[in-house]
């Protein structure tokens, strides 16, 4: 296949994934800017693709999340289509990119003088509702921007959400949409009493806000105080009368008549300068109003000259976002915290007074080791600078040193462990500390069994940090091999008042360790937790020795030469394998019946040169699972329809969207059982 389209297609898979973790799994893995850097790019090179390949057909990336409003459909409740397509907003994230976006609407329109609404763009989930003669009619999440959730019992519960307009001129049949948040004050009350029932609490307001929006029972929506603010109203122009005269500002004001929650915080701006100010204004002000918000949005006023811009198949042409900056906070450091970690890494942990930052409260955030500290000069009782990164991890990124008192001394670092006092160790080369009690340090111990149950390597279930602490703590287990001969006896009752394990948990947690012995060699060698030995080198020493047996015999050079094996590892490995009580621990877990050793995978070739396409639930399977057999088979697994895919395997609940689609392409639609015998015959 040509490189320029083989690069593509893994783009297309790339922000595809994106779309999915951020629309179905509300669980984002990129930064908003990064996604739309990615998304950028995506469609340059499908453009110049196509540019530089006109006999292609012009169809070829129909599927792509580029072509895209939203992402996948929830399934859970019953789907109906948006009036209009609910479109999203380009963003900008510079007064340049602003000041762009202004210039064209004006060369577009040949018009310099014209009227922008500017309105707080608030960070909470996206509805679409629908009213009929006055009434709350139905109630639409995005969804993929043309299809989405029937939430209307959930949108009910929302107090500032009229269920019957008051005054009067609204149309008869119209849609509004608005943004569904959740109050800090709310949000910290139900986060509360998530904490004493024993359940996660969410990570900020916008998760928050669309769990709740996702939940069945409209009963529990209704006790968490969600609010609602509205910014766009739709309507048929042709029946509305002297409203289809109006401008957006003055719709918004109507609307509010009719009893609409309505930000108060809009303004009509008169050109680039006074854009300017309200974003200057609210990137200072937008703390202190008790939501969420991440931009500002910028509207055409006069609604006539909508039509004439029209809109891309994403976003209308006559609006635009722009994100605020990530936030930065000041708050003084209270106190440094060491962590020990399984192997024994030693990570300095700061501790302010709490913060609030991007939607959360921030009460710490690491220090990384000695050399960090030490090059920012952080010092106790310092005034810090602290962001949420990207990855909306806290970081401390810079020191008030005006604000410093005379007295401060400079920090002196920890000489030994905080846990077993064992002198600290740093070795040639490495900015880390670390404490060399591999066997008697309480947190090592601990951290090595709780990655050993992880799911990514040994996937045993029922046991977190607490129960793992007390297993350790009652000397029932010592080394890994103990887990293998629990009983149940020895489980029922353990734990605290909240943690006590049951009958019925007790033979779970056992089966589930007893299931373990059925995982790969390959996840056993990452379980065991050797420094520096992650699930990749894992993966690659299994897939190079085949034997536990022959890496334990292997030595230093001959490591090296594997691939993805460098010095550091190499040491670690003979460093660990030259350790008898190592040695013990894996002879007891061969008796044990661990898998020591690669199975001989044959793969099939029953799928070879097909592409599939998986959607739905299956029986067989996990999501992962059958995207494995696909692979083991030869076949290649594709994630959007397209003329060139052969199979759409259709699990339960598949989304119509999707069938339809492959109907419309004729892509052979196969259900779990077809699929199997596919790959058994
Ligand atoms: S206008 C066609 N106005 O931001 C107009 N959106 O990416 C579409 N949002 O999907 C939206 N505050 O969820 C608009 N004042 C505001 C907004 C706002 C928040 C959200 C909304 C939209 C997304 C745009």
């Amino acid at each position: 296949m040509n490189k320029d389209l083989e690069k593509i297609l893994a783009l297309q898979k790339e922000v595809e994934r994106y779309n999915y973790e951020y629309y179905t799994l509300d669980n984002p893995s990129i930064a908003d800017y990064d996604f739309d850097t990615k998304m950028k790019e995506l469609e340059e090179m499908e453009k110049e693709y196509l540019n530089n390949n006109p006999q292609e057909d012009r169809d070829i990336f129909q599927n792509s999340p580029s072509s895209r409003v939203g992402g996948q459909v929830n399934k859970s409740f019953t789907q109906y289509e948006h009036g209009s397509p609910m479109l999203s907003l380009s963003n900008t994230y510079s007064k340049e990119e602003v000041s762009d976006f202004i210039q064209r609407a004006e060369s577009l329109l040949g018009s310099d003088n014209l009227e922008w609404v500017s309105e707080l763009k608030y960070d909470g989930v996206a509805v679409s509702l629908n009213y009929r003669n006055g009434k709350l009619y139905r109630a639409l999440t995005r969804g993929n921007g043309l299809v989405g959730d029937d939430i209307t019992d959930n949108i009910r519960t929302i107090r500032t959400i009229p269920l019957e307009l008051r005054g009067e001129g609204y149309p008869d049949d119209f849609h509004i949409r608005g943004e569904v948040v959740f109050p800090h004050s709310a949000f910290e009350k139900h986060n509360q009493e998530r904490i004493e029932r024993g359940e996660e609490p969410f990570a900020n307001p916008r998760n928050a806000a669309s769990g709740s929006m996702k939940l069945l029972d409209s009963k529990e929506t209704a006790k968490r105080g969600l609010d609602c603010y509205f910014y766009y109203i739709l309507f048929d122009e042709t029946q509305a009368g002297s409203l289809s005269e109006l401008t957006h500002y003055e719709r918004l004001n109507k609307a509010r008549e009719w009893g609409f929650n309505i930000s108060t915080y809009s303004a009509i701006c008169l050109g680039i300068e006074d854009i300017m100010e309200f974003i200057d204004y609210w990137d200072k002000e937008r703390h202190s109003i008790g939501v969420d918000t991440d931009g500002i949005v910028l509207k055409l006023n006069n609604t006539k000259l909508w039509e004439r811009l029209g809109s891309t198949a994403k976003s209308p042409r006559w609006a635009s976002a722009y994100k605020f900056k990530a936030e930065r906070a000041k708050t003084k450091l209270v106190s440094i915290e060491y962590n020990v970690g399984r192997t024994g890494v030693v990570t300095p942990v700061a501790i302010f007074e709490k913060v609030w930052i991007d939607g959360s409260w921030v009460r710490r955030a690491s220090l990384h080791n000695s050399d960090f500290i030490s090059s920012m000069d952080i010092r106790l009782n310092d005034e810090v600078y602290v962001e949420k990164g990207g990855d909306i991890i806290p970081k401390v990124v810079g020191v008030d040193k005006d604000s410093r008192s005379p007295d401060s001394v400079e920090l002196e670092y920890i000489k030994e462990c905080p846990e077993c006092h064992t002198p600290l160790i740093r070795e040639e080369g490495e900015a880390g500390h670390y404490c060399p009690n591999y066997n008697h340090c309480p947190p090592q111990i601990l951290g090595r069994f709780l990655h050993f149950i992880s799911k990514k390597a040994m996937d045993i279930d029922g046991l977190g940090e607490e129960r793992m602490k007390y297993l350790i703590d009652s000397g029932l287990v010592k080394d890994f091999s103990d887990l293998y001969n629990l009983q149940e006896e020895d489980l029922i009752g353990l734990g605290n008042l909240k943690t006590t394990i049951q009958e019925k948990g007790a033979s779970n947690i056992i089966s589930s360790i007893q299931n373990s012995k059925e995982i790969s060699f390959e996840r056993v060698l990452f379980a065991l937790g050797i420094r520096f030995v992650g699930e990749v080198v894992a993966k690659r020493l299994a897939r190079h020795y085949k034997h536990i047996d022959s890496i334990i015999n292997t030595n230093y050079l001959e490591l090296v030469e594997v691939d993805d094996i460098g010095d550091k590892i190499a040491l670690s490995i003979v460093d660990y394998f030259s350790k008898q009580e190592n040695l013990n621990l894996i002879n007891k877990l061969k008796e044990i019946g661990l898998s020591f050793e690669s199975k001989d995978e044959s793969l099939g070739n029953s799928l070879e040169g097909l592409s599939l396409v998986v959607s739905g639930r299956f029986n067989h399977f996990s999501r992962e699972g059958i995207k494995k057999a696909i692979e083991d088979n030869s076949g290649r697994v594709v994630s959007a329809i397209s003329q060139r895919v052969d199979y759409l395997v259709a699990g339960e609940r598949m989304g119509p969207a999707k069938r339809a689609q492959a109907e419309k392409l004729g892509v052979r639609i196969i259900s779990e059982e077809e699929f199997i015998s596919m790959i058994e015959s």
